[in-house]
């Protein structure tokens, strides 16, 4: 990475299977100028998710363009503003929103950027990618107003060891749920009872069809499915009078030529069960509530970013493989340089 350049990542080719590095193109240009009503970002940290695999395919996933071959991939960061000539953007705040996978970006603000200022909370600054981000605002919604929780609900969630899923395993604890995790490998399962769940699960080596009925024997009453596919199938066969499944998404599928196919959602109707998509762009307005709670939560300790950081630009490609191989632990971001309270080797 050049700093007297803007350095991106763009779509190279259309991913097949996990993403691999000859799917991106490395390219460098000028640091663009802002022009009048617009200001210049310096990023800091940038985000991975799953969704950037279908951003790459060019696939038109609400609330973002579909990309072109050659376009710089979508994604969030947390950046600094260096130069403005608009009023509400002033330099050395720092906010996070529509970045893309590049150095420098020009802005003039847009509601399609939703650029927010990061809360200063004595943490390094990527928590504006996590708990205070989308990954953490995923999972309070999703949770708190899709999963309508009531204390000694048996949850569970499954992906409980990556972003979202470690939020949610935390908030459900700070709720006064009983959790039952759904990870992959003895360390994740290890983390995700450190953080508060009372089973963990390892669907690499226990059987899901045995384990969900050992561990939920009275049905479960809150499913948080970060993964779809055969964990959503099994789920399904041990649900609890009015029960709830909240659908934020379906990883086991993405890489799917064809689409999974469940054949047992019927079984919402002898429990009088509901299951309800959400998607994080449509409760934007309502940002406000979830920072507000997250903050308290992060202030008592209840809940605590787990952040799997991969340091420099470089390595954005490979950030987002390790979303699909499960080598990330917790929210996956890439630190491009250090910011404020960021003082720390990586963990
Ligand atoms: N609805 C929304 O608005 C919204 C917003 C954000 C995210 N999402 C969705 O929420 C889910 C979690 O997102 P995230 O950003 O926090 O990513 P993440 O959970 O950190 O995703 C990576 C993890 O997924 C698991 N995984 C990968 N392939 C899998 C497979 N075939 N079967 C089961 N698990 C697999 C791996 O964990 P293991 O090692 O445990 O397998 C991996 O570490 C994703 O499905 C994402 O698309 C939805």
């Amino acid at each position: 990475m050049r700093e007297d350049r803007n350095c991106q990542w763009r779509v190279a080719r259309r991913p097949r299977g996990n993403v691999v590095r000859d799917d991106f193109e490395y390219a460098e240009t000028p640091i663009p100028e802002p022009g009048a009503g617009e200001f210049l970002l310096k990023a800091y940290y940038l985000n991975l998710a799953p969704v950037m695999r279908m951003y790459m395919s060019g696939e038109a996933v609400a609330g973002e363009r579909p990309l072109s071959i050659g376009d710089v991939i979508h994604g969030r960061g947390v950046a600094e503003v260096v130069e403005s000539n608009h009023p509400d953007f002033r330099v050395g705040e720092f906010v996070h929103g529509q970045t893309g996978w590049q150095t420098y970006k020009v802005s003039s603000g847009t509601a399609q950027e939703k650029f927010r200022k990061v809360p200063d909370v004595g943490l390094p600054y990527s928590i504006a990618l996590s708990a205070l981000g989308m990954t953490g605002f995923s999972a309070y919604f999703g949770f708190v107003d899709c999963g309508r929780p009531r204390p000694d609900d048996v949850v569970v969630i499954s992906g409980a060891a990556g972003g979202v899923g470690t939020f949610v395993v935390q908030i459900a604890k700070a709720m006064g749920c009983r959790v039952v995790g759904i990870a992959g490998g003895p360390a994740k399962c290890a983390l995700i009872r450190e953080l508060g769940c009372d089973v963990a699960i390892d669907y690499k080596a226990e059987d899901l069809a045995k384990a969900v009925p050992a561990a939920c024997p009275d049905g479960v009453d809150l499913y948080f499915d970060n993964v779809g596919g055969d964990t959503l199938s099994i789920v399904l066969e041990n649900l609890a009078m009015h029960s709830r499944i909240v659908l934020c998404g379906s990883i086991s599928e993405y890489l799917l030529d064809e689409p999974y196919g469940l054949t047992n959602y019927t079984r919402l109707r002898r429990t009088n069960s509901t299951m309800q998509g959400f998607f994080i762009y449509n409760h934007i307005d309502d940002f406000d509530r979830a920072e507000t709670d997250m903050c308290r939560w992060l202030a008592s300790g209840e809940v605590r970013p787990v952040e799997h950081v991969f340091d420099g630009f470089d390595a954005l490609p490979e950030a987002l493989a390790s979303l699909y191989a499960g080598t990330n632990t917790g929210m996956a971001l890439v630190r491009v340089r250090r910011g404020p309270h960021d003082q720390g080797d990586q963990p």
